[in-house]
């Protein structure tokens, strides 16, 4: 038996990776306080759940979905889009649900990327947009994203030969794992590039809903012309602790949106539709859950930013997303600094490195992290001294 080439190039996942390190901590017996992956530990609100249960009961439900998505969860998608961004989408054409937003980001690369095409992807990125461009044969050019321009890539520096071979260009605001936050000028400026060299901007926005500090995260689609070349990714999953359930959507530039679906009709057979009761109960019932959570999440901030600080990490509040991102202290690699954490106070941490070159020398914590276990791995980092280097 012969495995296809493409799977060498993969990159082992980070996440499973890191997994079974800490299965390996447990298995020893060793107490982990995981910082690690972004999964709202708090529950799906009450009466979302009961969607879902009402919805299992009814037989209609209990067959194959349609790939487009119900008509009722489009639309409910398009409300939520007005009132939030005051973007109007027509919902059979500008809205398509997804089996969360992943399966789509994966899936829009064969929609855009022939073999040889480039991909614009920001580094440190999300590793779904560049495995999607090199499972279609694409290249990526990464755009780096550093401390100095404010974690948002500079179009200017991109060739313009490069430019005229690419066919998409990734964003994500607020971005994982910078942390990082966008507002309209730059949206605009996105805009105008892609529309210089007829390109496609998808831009992936599940944190738009996890924000602090009275901070509204934009839309890439409030940009004038944005409807022309953008599609926007976004999920169930952040805003509404809906991660296990898998649902999300795109939406924007209706030619986009028609190519995924005619990828996704050919390979997946939708969401199941009592999942898609729970997504129209989430957006069109009562929205405090999310100011409730982000009362949670801006509090577990507050102490994890205090406590790196204190260590000597250089680190910026979030305004937004699930993830605090630290810089190392020199003389460490992040991959360094997350493995000392982890043998020396079994405290689980990110390697920024995992999400590309210019990630290294830094780190990134999740707060989707109990507050007890908060608690727990800030006094463990209280108390760890460490020093670059012992071996040296
Ligand atoms: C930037 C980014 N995009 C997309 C996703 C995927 O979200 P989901 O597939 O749960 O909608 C994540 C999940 O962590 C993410 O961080």
């Amino acid at each position: 038996m012969q495995l296809a080439k493409r799977l060498d190039q993969l990159p082992p996942y980070l996440f499973v990776e890191i997994s079974r390190k800490i299965a390996e901590k447990r298995a020893q017996g060793i107490d982990v306080v995981t910082f690690a992956i972004g999964d709202p530990d708090i529950p799906t609100p009450r009466h979302i759940l009961d969607a879902l249960h009402e919805a299992a009961e009814a037989p209609v439900n209990h067959r194959y979905p349609e790939t487009e998505g119900l008509a009722e969860v489009r639309q409910a998608i398009a409300r939520w889009y007005k009132r939030r961004f005051n973007i109007t989408l027509d919902p059979n054409k500008e809205v398509l649900p997804l089996i969360g937003s992943k399966e789509g980001i994966g899936h829009m690369a064969l929609c855009l990327i022939d073999p040889g095409d480039i991909a614009l992807v920001p580094d440190p990125g999300y590793p779904v947009y560049s495995v999607g461009t090199m499972f279609a044969g694409g290249e990526c050019y990464f755009l780096p994203l550093t401390e100095e321009n404010d974690f948002l890539p500079d179009f200017d520096a991109i060739p313009s030969d490069t430019a005229e071979r690419a066919k998409v260009l990734w964003l994500n605001y607020p971005n994982n794992p910078t942390t990082a936050i966008a507002d309209l000028s730059f949206f605009e400026e996105a805009v105008a590039f892609a529309k210089r060299y007829n390109i496609a901007i998808c831009h992936d926005a599940p944190y738009t809903e996890v924000a602090y500090d009275d901070y509204e995260p934009v839309s890439i689609l409030q940009a004038a012309g944005a409807m022309d070349v953008a599609i926007e990714f976004h999920s169930f999953s952040k805003s509404y602790n809906m991660t296990g359930w898998r649902i999300g959507m795109a939406v924007g530039n209706p030619t986009l949106i028609e190519a995924l679906m005619r990828v996704k009709s050919n390979l997946d057979s939708g969401i199941p539709q009592a999942i898609q009761q729970m997504a129209i109960a989430a957006v069109d019932g009562p929205q405090d859950c999310i100011n409730e959570h982000n009362e949670t999440y801006q509090r577990r901030r507050d102490k994890v930013v205090e406590a790196l600080t204190r260590l000597g990490l250089r680190v910026y509040p979030p305004k937004a997303s699930l993830y605090v991102w630290a810089r190392v202290p020199d003389g460490f690699t992040s991959i360094e600094f997350a493995t000392r954490m982890l043998e020396e106070i079994a405290v689980v941490v990110t390697p920024g490195v995992g999400y590309g070159k210019q990630g290294e020398n830094y780190i990134r914590l999740s707060i989707t992290t109990p507050d007890e276990r908060i608690d727990e791995g800030i006094r463990r980092l209280e108390s760890w001294s460490f020093s670059p280097k012992v071996n040296a």
